[in-house]
């Protein structure tokens, strides 16, 4: 892994906001976030790779370049990417319009590694990005994200919104500055009503309840 220090200070002296962070990740937050990824997660979406600091971490676990898409708003690591990942999908592209794109059939994806300075973005930005990415992740798969704050950096509204949880997967304390890794997931889908209890056709119901055997709810 190269050193990147120079590059990424720069970028991040013409872009404070954009770049978020005044170096690349250490090891420590690469590992992390990278942790729950493996060869047979398949289709990759990586947001905001920078110098690819997680990219070389997913390399090494075994992901095929083939299998990573990376997105990058960051004219300045554009370059960079290109030449050091020949086998990825490198796309120079803001992150909030993943869902305007189509950058797969279907949702094959199984998980979404995001470098993202989430906390410097609009609520309405955020919605955009993590909503884009889920629609394009698989039953199962997950949206890993890290954050120097102290909580998640997706707000509680967001996650009700888009029927999302998000679970502390652990701390890099050794990162400079520390951070947290955090995992997105959907929540599991609920029946309402079913067998008996569901009323028949023929059962007024009041207005406001479910009727239909079909509708589910976010636990
Ligand atoms: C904190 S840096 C993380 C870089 C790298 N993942 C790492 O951990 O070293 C944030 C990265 O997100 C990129 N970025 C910021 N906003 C973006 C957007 N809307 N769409 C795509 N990339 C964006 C920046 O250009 C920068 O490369």
């Amino acid at each position: 892994m190269p050193n990147d220090f120079l590059s990424f200070f720069l970028a991040w002296m013409s872009s404070p906001r954009r770049v978020g962070a005044i170096a690349p990740s250490g090891a420590a937050l690469a590992d992390l976030i990278t942790r729950e990824i493996t060869a047979s997660t398949g289709p990759i979406l990586e947001l905001g790779p920078g110098t690819g600091a997680f990219t070389y971490k997913l390399l090494k676990r075994g992901v095929r370049q083939e299998d990573l898409t990376l997105v990058e708003f960051g004219s300045d690591f554009m370059k960079l990417l290109q030449v050091r990942f020949p086998g990825a999908r490198v796309l120079w592209m803001d992150a909030a319009r993943l869902a305007a794109h189509r950058l797969y059939d279907g949702a094959p994806v199984g998980a979404v590694v995001s470098g993202l300075p989430l906390l410097n973005m609009s609520t309405r930005k955020v919605v955009s990005i993590v909503g884009g990415a889920f629609s394009y992740i698989r039953p199962g798969g997950a949206f890993y994200q890290f954050t120097y704050g102290m909580s998640c950096p997706v707000p509680r509204p967001v996650l009700d919104r888009l029927g999302l949880r998000a679970k502390l997967v652990d701390r890099a304390v050794m990162n400079v500055p520390p951070a947290a890794v955090y995992r997105l997931t959907r929540r599991p889908q609920m029946k309402l009503i079913t067998g008996s209890l569901a009323p028949d056709a023929s059962t007024p119901v009041a207005p406001g309840r479910q009727t239909s055997r079909d509708c589910t709810t976010a636990a």
